[in-house]
């Protein structure tokens, strides 16, 4: 998750890079750097961290006159955020930026007699193409034979003093848009930093690639040249920001189904997890778990609570950080102790994680956010790699939380051998099928926004789920809440005949989670018995179910966490439409804050 910018034309080249960057920086703030080559003359700054410290460092560079340049600013994916790790890359005459992940860069990099003086997938790519260039004497010949041979995603702005006054770009699964006025050529990878400077502006599609200079671009789609298809560029920022959609929040539901492939990238295999973060030794001598979070995050520990015991057979407990920290609790050096924090600077996580590593505990971080104080606290760290949210009300970064806790249980199970060889296959074939269980089709959403209508009143909403569908009703009644005020609870299916049936009425909603591959007979009585007490029912599920008041249809997966999945979206979508209904702003709920670092 990372941002780029690019410019040809002798107007202000550095304030169009940093100030294009500072539009893109919500996507990410480890590092920033950008490279300017006028005529053969190169300046490149680097800096870690916020963007104000590399305006810092370029407070005495003013380049004049024409010249191109690029940008970049980064969310660390594949190495620290360092400044050696910060783009542009290097190689003897070329500069790059990218965005996005090459799947095959260990592969490149055996095979290019470069030095490599960064841990990232970006730096084979201007090795490559020098290499090339030697090869076939031709830039633009040089780079498309580049981007041949990347697998993976990627937006990519390339300079070279081989072709001064040029940038060669291409696009494959990131976005890049190409705009201009006049003379001068832009690029960056979303719409906002070109406002008020490119006049029209023309959106990649994957397989596009071409080489810009001073009032021209060529484009070519794979091996044919086509015309850019320029359309006038919206003026509002916040509206291109949020990338068209009416709220951070529902950007960042959409964007699930793209980042849970950042979260899986170079770990799911075909047959097994690979971890580069843990290794046999740090593992060894484990024998349970405990988890810690706050809020959603505490939902997605329970949710790794049930798959850490169901595929490793290891005992696991999962506790609130503010209960933990005040109860004394029993801590053996035999426990792995796992936070999970999208900002990994909630104070009560801290403070919990704290007291694990002074009683000797081996401790282990699932944090969306590299560098904060969880992270740096923690002996090891796995990344969820959801890129900023924006959104109060969690959504992608809960989803990618417990897909690094399913990763981990197989994990687990394959060093404690609980799983046979074909039913680490089969984890592994359904994992790799997540980005299209979370994926947003019109129909559902359009399905669940004229619903929504329907649940605005009444006196109260039951979440009901069993196994791992109740910390996802947990989460689905919290989002609720959050966004819409209503009073929402979840709550183990099988437990509401000890309590909360007394509730039931047409006034009482109950939203239920009734997958096929778990327990659906049991959820099914369970519903049967509200039903009876005229509780109105919303029944998300595969199977049809004529008892409800109101159905929504979920696809038929072969996998009970697939189905958890696409439920999820439904419950995130279905509270935000809820909310929006209503009138309130979803992106700011009232009393609530993003990151709580007090206690
Ligand atoms: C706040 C946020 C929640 C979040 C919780 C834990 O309450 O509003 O969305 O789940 O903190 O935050 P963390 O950053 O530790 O996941």
């Amino acid at each position: 998750m990372c941002g780029i910018v690019g410019y040809i034309g002798s107007n202000n080249i550095k304030d169009f890079l940093l100030e294009g960057l500072k539009e893109l920086e919500y996507r990410g703030y480890d590092s920033a750097g950008i490279a300017v080559l006028q005529d053969s003359e190169l300046s490149i700054f680097k800096a870690v961290g916020k963007l104000e410290n590399l305006v810092r460092k370029t407070k005495d560079f003013h380049p004049q006159g024409f010249g191109v340049g690029i940008g970049h600013t980064r969310w660390a994916t594949h190495g620290k955020p360092t400044e050696l790790n910060a783009h542009p890359h290097m190689g003897e005459f070329s500069y790059v930026v990218h965005n996005g992940i090459i799947e095959n860069y260990k592969e490149i990099k055996k095979e290019l007699d470069a030095k490599f003086v960064s841990q990232t997938d970006t730096e084979v790519i201007v090795h490559l193409f020098e290499k090339n260039l030697e090869e076939l004497q031709e830039p633009q010949k040089a780079f498309k034979a580049t981007i041949d041979a990347l697998k993976g995603a990627y937006a990519i702005l390339l300079i070279t003093k081989a072709a001064p006054g040029k940038i060669f770009f291409a696009k494959h699964g990131s976005p890049l848009i190409v705009g201009r006025n006049g003379e001068e050529i832009y690029f960056a990878s979303s719409d906002a930093p070109l406002i008020g400077h490119a006049k029209e502006v023309h959106y990649l599609e994957d397989g596009q690639w071409g080489v810009a200079k001073a009032g021209s671009v060529r484009l070519f789609q794979d091996d044919e040249e086509i015309t850019p298809e320029y359309k006038p560029l919206t003026l509002n920022k916040e509206l291109a920001q949020k990338g068209g959609y009416r709220f951070f929040m529902e950007k960042e539901i959409y964007e699930q189904s793209d980042v849970i492939t950042e979260t899986m990238m170079g770990r799911l295999q075909e047959d097994h997890i690979e971890f580069e973060e843990l290794d046999e030794d740090f593992i060894q001598g484990i024998n349970q778990i405990k988890i810690c979070a706050c809020g959603t995050s505490y939902h997605a520990g329970l949710s790794g609570a049930y798959l850490l015991e169901k595929l490793a057979r290891i005992p696991v407990t999962c506790e609130i950080a503010s209960e933990f920290r005040y109860k004394d609790p029993v801590l053996t050096s035999d426990t792995l102790f796992i936070v999970i924090s999208q900002s990994g600077e909630t104070a009560d996580t801290l403070e919990a994680l704290k007291m694990a590593k002074n009683a000797g505990l081996k401790t282990l971080s699932i944090c969306n956010v590299d560098n904060s104080s969880i992270v740096r606290l923690a002996d090891r760290t796995i990344l969820t790699r959801a890129g900023i949210e924006k959104g109060v009300a969690s959504t992608k970064a809960f989803t990618t939380q417990v897909m690094v806790l399913w990763m981990l249980a197989l994990y687990f199970a394959q060093l404690r051998q609980t799983l046979a060889s074909e039913a680490v296959v089969a984890e592994c074939k359904a994992m790799a099928h997540t980005p299209a269980a979370l994926k947003v089709h019109s129909s559902m959403h359009e399905r669940i926004r004229r619903l929504s209508k329907r649940y605005l009143h009444g006196h109260g909403f039951f979440f009901i789920g069993r196994d791992i569908f109740f910390p996802l009703a947990l989460e689905g009644a919290l989002k609720l809440k959050e966004i819409s005020y209503l009073h929402a609870e979840g709550y183990p299916a099988g437990e509401m005949k000890h309590g909360p049936i007394a509730l039931a009425d047409p006034e009482l909603f109950t939203i239920a989670l009734m997958p096929r591959h778990l327990l659906y007979d049991k959820i099914k009585s369970n519903v049967e018995e509200l039903s009876a007490r005229d509780s109105t029912i919303c029944a998300i599920s595969p199977v049809e179910f004529e008892l409800a008041d109101d159905f929504i249809k979920t696809a038929s997966y072969e996998h009970f966490m697939l189905e958890y999945y696409e439920m999820a979206v439904v419950l995130q979508l279905l509270a935000m439409e809820i909310a929006i209904r209503l009138g309130n702003d979803v992106d700011m709920p009232r009393n609530l804050a993003k990151s709580v670092t007090v206690e």
